[in-house]
């Protein structure tokens, strides 16, 4: 192994730049060569590489977004896109690829690794719906900005004895969602994985909250459920009560990554590059009871996760209406 490219693809997510660096700073440190591929698999097929010094990585720790930009990329899930960027990297002597992403990149990362490109991907995404892994880069940050915007409506809609329909990202997973239901102590909680779209039920708690004297009431819905704006009339139609929707919408994906990003990131990107130095290609880095786990990258495509039925139920018993 001589030389290592990194990529980010997908959505981005706040700690991709930390891992960023450490790709870089780790590859260094064992005298490989490294190059940074822009605006993920659509510059690896434009040829858009560059070389990477520690210094090119300097001052990115704490910033969000990625410098790499990112993409995602219709040309590399066909067959002739994905021979183009193994050619591509053999081109320019890229014998170690890191991808940092989801689901789809690492399904790139598949490819590559199937063509003879030794490849290894980092979950890196908002929505933690990798099964392989306990976390994702950037979860943590992003549902911290959320809780903090959804503590800014609960302000105001209870001011105005309002009721509140609050958008969060996710794609089809609920798990930011019912995060920020914990934290922000949200009266009721819609998950994709969940959610039986029985909107009688939804009813009939926020009138049930109202008739207890409840100032507000916060619903946190996950964008897979979506239609927060039409749901939002329907309740008011329903119950009398105003009610808002608020979309918190892209600044979930932005902003200074926590410690908590800024240190798994560093981790897995180190971990990535340890792999690739041990000869190891089509690996999955996770994070699993502590410690930083590998993954052979078919099982990891193959795996399946869903949100914790005890986690669930506890949010719903801590914002049910009682009686005493
Ligand atoms: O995967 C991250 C994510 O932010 C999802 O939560 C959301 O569904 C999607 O990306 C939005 O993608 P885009 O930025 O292309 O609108």
């Amino acid at each position: 192994l001589k030389t290592i490219g990194v990529l980010t693809s997908g959505g981005d997510a706040p700690g991709m730049n930390a891992a960023i660096r450490a790709v870089v700073r780790r590859g260094l440190s064992k005298g490989l060569n490294m190059k940074g591929i822009l605006k993920g698999y659509d510059g690896l097929l434009n040829e858009e590489i560059i070389d990477m010094s520690a210094k090119d990585v300097s001052d990115i720790i704490g910033r969000g977004g990625t410098i790499l930009y990112t993409a995602r990329c219709a040309e590399m899930r066909t067959e002739e896109g994905q021979k183009k960027a193994a050619d591509i990297c053999r081109k320019h002597g890229i014998d170690g690829l890191v991808v940092i992403g989801g689901d789809g990149s690492f399904a790139g990362a598949q490819k590559l690794a199937n063509l003879g490109i030794n490849a290894v991907g980092i979950p890196g995404t908002i929505d933690l719906d990798i099964a392989c892994t306990e976390y994702t880069i950037g979860f943590d940050t992003a549902v911290n900005t959320a809780m903090e915007a959804i503590d800014k409506v609960r302000d105001t809609s209870t001011s105005h004895e309002r009721c509140s329909v609050i958008e969060v990202m996710g794609r089809n997973a609920g798990y930011l969602a019912l995060w920020c239901g914990i934290a922000n102590g949200a009266e009721d909680i819609l998950l994709p994985e969940k959610y039986d779209y029985d909107e009688q039920k939804l009813i009939n708690n926020i009138i049930e909250g109202r008739k207890r004297g409840k100032k507000h009431h916060i619903i946190i819905n996950a964008e897979g459920i979506g239609h927060s704006s039409s749901m939002a009339k329907r309740i008011e139609a329903a119950t009398g009560i105003e009610t808002r929707a608020t979309i918190l919408g892209h600044m979930q994906r932005g902003g200074s990554p926590t410690c908590i990003d800024r240190v798994h990131a560093s981790m897995m990107g180190s971990y990535a590059v340890d792999l690739l130095a041990a000869g190891k290609t089509k690996r999955v880095v996770g994070y699993k009871n502590g410690e930083y786990v590998d993954f052979d990258i078919n099982e990891a495509l193959a795996m399946e996760k869903g949100i914790s039925e005890y986690q669930y139920e506890v949010a719903k018993s801590l914002s049910a209406n009682y009686s005493k």
